[in-house]
């Protein structure tokens, strides 16, 4: 297992380009076994739940073409298998897509339960609802999921929660079902729009998509031959944001689309964080004075994104006074803060909201990253921390972040990786 060690309080400095959005990709991609051909994906990040899910795809038949550097080529002709039960399948959240593509295609499929980042409890059950409102059956044996459907009927689907997985799930099922499909309640995020708009582009009828009501109009048939770009990773460019901003540096982040980040850019202005939009890229300035505490709430888009709680909790602990921190949309996502108290992290943790009392400094040692963007916390607490902090569990962030250390080392960060076999630790 790899680690990173960390030599912090250097500012951040420089440019960095963020890569294509994980969550997107991660829908696209199944989203292409909707059809019989060849489809290409442009700005596809190369991070390791990619690789995942290629594998899982490829076991079904599909084949990967790399064009260049982030564009793939992704051919579907070969796939006649609705089976996907394999080890990868426990280990990536976004394998739950295959249910919605491989009943569409194949009005049948069998996966195995998605694993994924733990965050507390992580039901399917509106996606289930979802399918059986279309008119699949729904079985579990031996721990696999079968759904099974003679055919498709569009139906009015409301989604009790708000739920990104499930939006994207039943609108992948219902692209070839006959008549119309309503999602109401639906989420809103980038990705959702950018699953709709690939869908589109392979010919389907799908309306809404951004809004909280998405219109799923069946068709007969969808074509490949069309080249897609995946959108700028919000999370990443988040992550980056943020990174400069408890660093005091000035860090021009590239290929970002300003509105995904309106939530955290008024949370840093709201910081005394100078941030200056451009067209498609953010600025961060050095401020001028000392940052401000700030009460921070997540919640579905256009809310404050969840996933980057983790990272921007190390940034209040950066001002002085109590910030708080109320997590609305998952029950257990405060674990990374008992790693971050190791390195002096003043914080108090009561259910669904932290209380962090910052301005104190935080000092290296050593911390695991306890999932994908814990793992990111962990990073920017080491970038801001006297001394070194050695990170392990490093897979965790392979799976989000596309050479997160190399961009960080352009920016002037003293980060490096080390290669070796260290001992995995239990959580
Ligand atoms: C996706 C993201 C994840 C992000 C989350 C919220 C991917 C691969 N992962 O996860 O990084 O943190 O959105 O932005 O895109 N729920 C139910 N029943 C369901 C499904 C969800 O009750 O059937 C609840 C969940 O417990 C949670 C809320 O809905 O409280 C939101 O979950 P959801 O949006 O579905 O998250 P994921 O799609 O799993």
């Amino acid at each position: 297992m790899d680690k990173l060690i960390i030599r912090g309080q250097t500012p951040l400095k420089g440019e960095v380009t963020v890569s294509g959005a994980k969550n997107a990709a991660l829908g696209v991609l199944p989203a292409a076994l909707l059809i019989r051909g060849v489809c290409t994906l442009e700005n596809v990040p190369d991070i390791l739940d990619i690789d995942r899910m290629k594998q899982i795809m490829g076991t079904l038949g599909a084949l990967f073409v790399s064009v260049d550097r982030d564009t793939l080529q992704v051919d579907t002709t070969g796939v006649s298998a609705f089976l996907s039960t394999g080890d990868d399948m426990h280990r990536l959240r976004a394998s739950y897509y295959l249910m919605g593509a491989l009943l569409g295609r194949f009005h049948e499929a069998v996966i195995t339960f998605p694993g994924g980042c733990d965050f507390g409890n992580r039901p399917i059950d509106l996606h289930i609802k979802g399918f059986e409102a279309l008119g699949a059956s729904v079985s579990v044996d031996h721990g696999c999921i079968h759904l099974k459907a003679d055919k498709l009927v569009g139906a009015p689907i409301y989604l009790d929660v708000v739920s990104v997985g499930a939006t994207i799930n039943i609108m992948l099922a219902a692209v070839y079902a006959e008549g119309v499909t309503t999602i109401e309640n639906a989420a809103k995020e980038p990705h959702i729009v950018d699953i709709a708009t690939f869908l589109n582009a392979l010919g389907a009828d799908v309306k809404g998509a951004g809004t909280d009501t998405i219109k799923i109009r069946g068709v007969r048939e969808l074509i490949g031959g069309i080249t897609h770009s995946i959108i700028p990773d919000q999370i990443e460019a988040g992550t980056f944001m943020v990174a400069a901003a408890a660093t005091h540096g000035d860090v021009l982040v590239k290929n970002v689309i300003p509105k995904h980040m309106e939530s955290l850019t008024a949370k840093l202005l709201e910081m005394n964080v100078p941030v200056e939009e451009l067209d498609d890229s953010i600025h961060i300035h050095p401020g001028t004075g000392p940052l401000t505490k700030a009460n921070i709430k997540t919640l579905p888009y256009p809310g404050f994104p969840t996933d980057l709680q983790p990272p921007v909790a190390v940034l209040l602990m950066q001002a002085k006074g109590v910030s708080t921190i109320t997590e609305g949309i998952w029950d257990n996502r405060f674990k990374y803060l008992e790693e971050l108290r190791k390195m002096g992290a003043d914080v108090q943790v009561n259910g669904r909201t932290a209380m962090i009392d910052g301005g104190k400094p935080l000092s290296g040692c050593s911390i695991q990253a306890l999932d994908l963007r814990a793992g990111a916390a962990c990073v920017l607490a080491g970038l801001v921390a006297e001394g070194e902090t050695e990170i392990t569990n490093v897979q965790y962030i392979d799976r989000g972040y596309e050479n997160l250390v190399e961009k960080l080392q352009a920016l002037g960060a003293d980060i490096r990786r080390e290669t070796g076999c260290f001992p995995e630790s239990s959580q």
